[in-house]
């Protein structure tokens, strides 16, 4: 019998970083001394205590059971109490706040409990690509959002056309940006959630990367009176304290919103490993000692990549916070053929803007998540271009 796949599947791309990961397999098959700065995986290990806290509860036989799917009780508590000294919010553990199987698993799912086919959801271009996945699967429409630098990769809520937005019911949103390390203040929230409320569309602000920031704290979008109405929020351990591998996430606010996607999750997962939870509840408890060093050193990488890049001839602006450096290179050309020119001459894997949206054309994103070493000999490497070769 020959299977043939769904014409839903069909239609996605390979997902950008698998695309990424299987390049640097086979260059590296080839021999090639590649260093990989095209994904965001943080090389930092997860603190001794967290992993300490994780073994005893992996031990305990009640872990082994099945979790529950909004999460264990515990650690709501815990992310509740954390909002509570972090942005002054209060919200109820048992209905605005839900656990993930990391925020990507989140993000995938909630467009299906908003959006019936025909519905636009409103995109960032460049991108986090997984904002896509539910729009496409609850066959909604899409309209990427330009976040162009001369508007400091914000949104220019005026230029989205007005027949669009009639038939909106979703935005995603993600500050501190990846890709392009774009924050946004209070007052751009403010603005966002009065355009919300008027055009009744639904607000999903990603905050993966809201403990790396390099100035002042950024604010959540829940802190606007009435967002709560209109707003939910997704979090992630991944960056913040070093726990990709542990597929931990959380998503907070709209209580409607927040119950709905957990009772589709219902019908789909049944929650992460009540050991990992407890982990993560304990990286909440000690967050203020757990994360500041770990900021410390994106900060300090971000610092040393900008002046490197800089001394290079690249063109960029400074990223406010998050993993990532998002620059044009010394000559203008397509994201891609920087992209192939690096890796061929300077065994530099990095991340071609035009992958993250057509608005990405031009960028390349370097990822701050390899140790320094490795970091400061990519900088060599790329230093010793001679980009008036490119194409030749
Ligand atoms: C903007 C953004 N949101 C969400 C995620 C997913 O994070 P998690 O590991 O919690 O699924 C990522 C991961 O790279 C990301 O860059």
């Amino acid at each position: 019998m020959k299977i043939e796949l769904s014409e839903k599947l069909k239609s996605f791309k390979p997902f950008l970083f698998e695309e990424l990961y299987r390049k640097e397999r086979a260059e590296k098959a080839k021999g090639k001394d590649i260093i990989s700065l095209a994904v965001g995986d943080p090389d930092i290990p997860t603190a001794r205590g967290i992993v300490n806290c994780a073994v005893s509860e992996v031990r305990k036989s009640l872990n082994h059971r099945y979790p529950n799917t909004k999460g264990n009780e515990n650690l709501r508590k815990e992310i509740s109490a954390w909002h509570k000294r972090r942005h002054g919010l209060t919200f109820h553990h048992s209905d605005e706040v839900s656990i993930l199987i990391g925020s990507k698993e989140g993000i995938a799912h909630l467009p299906f409990v908003v959006m019936n086919p025909g519905d636009y959801c409103l995109i960032p271009d460049p991108t986090y690509p997984t904002y896509r996945t539910g729009v496409v699967l609850s066959g909604g429409r899409m309209y990427d959002v330009p976040m162009e630098e001369k508007n400091a990769f914000l949104p220019d809520l005026g230029k989205i056309p007005r027949k669009i937005v009639d038939k909106t019911k979703l935005f995603f949103l993600n500050y501190p940006n990846n890709p392009t390390g774009a924050v946004a203040d209070i007052h751009f929230y403010k603005d966002l959630v009065k355009w919300a409320r008027k055009n009744s569309v639904i607000i999903a602000q990603d905050a993966a990367y809201c403990d790396i920031y390099f100035g002042k704290p950024g604010p959540s979008i829940l802190e606007v009176p009435g967002a709560r109405d209109i707003a939910v929020e997704f979090y992630s351990a991944s960056k913040t304290y070093c726990m990709a591998g542990w597929r931990i996430g959380w998503v907070v606010g709209n209580s409607k919103l927040v119950c709905a996607l957990n009772q589709l999750k219902e019908n789909i997962d049944s929650g992460p490993f009540n050991a990992m939870q407890n982990a993560v509840a304990y990286a909440l408890k000690n967050h203020e000692t757990i994360v500041p060093p770990i900021r410390e050193i994106f900060r300090k990488r971000a610092d040393d990549y900008c002046k490197g890049l800089a001394e290079a001839g690249w063109k960029f602006s400074r990223p406010g916070g998050g993993c990532f450096i998002w620059a044009r290179p010394p000559v203008k050309c397509a994201s891609l053929d920087a992209v192939y020119f690096m890796l061929e001459k300077a065994s530099v894997l990095t991340a071609p803007g035009s992958g993250f949206g057509k608005f990405g054309e031009g960028y390349i994103r370097f990822s701050l998540t390899e140790p320094d070493a490795k970091l400061k000999e990519t900088l060599r490497r790329i230093k010793t271009l001679d980009w008036g070769k490119l194409g030749k």
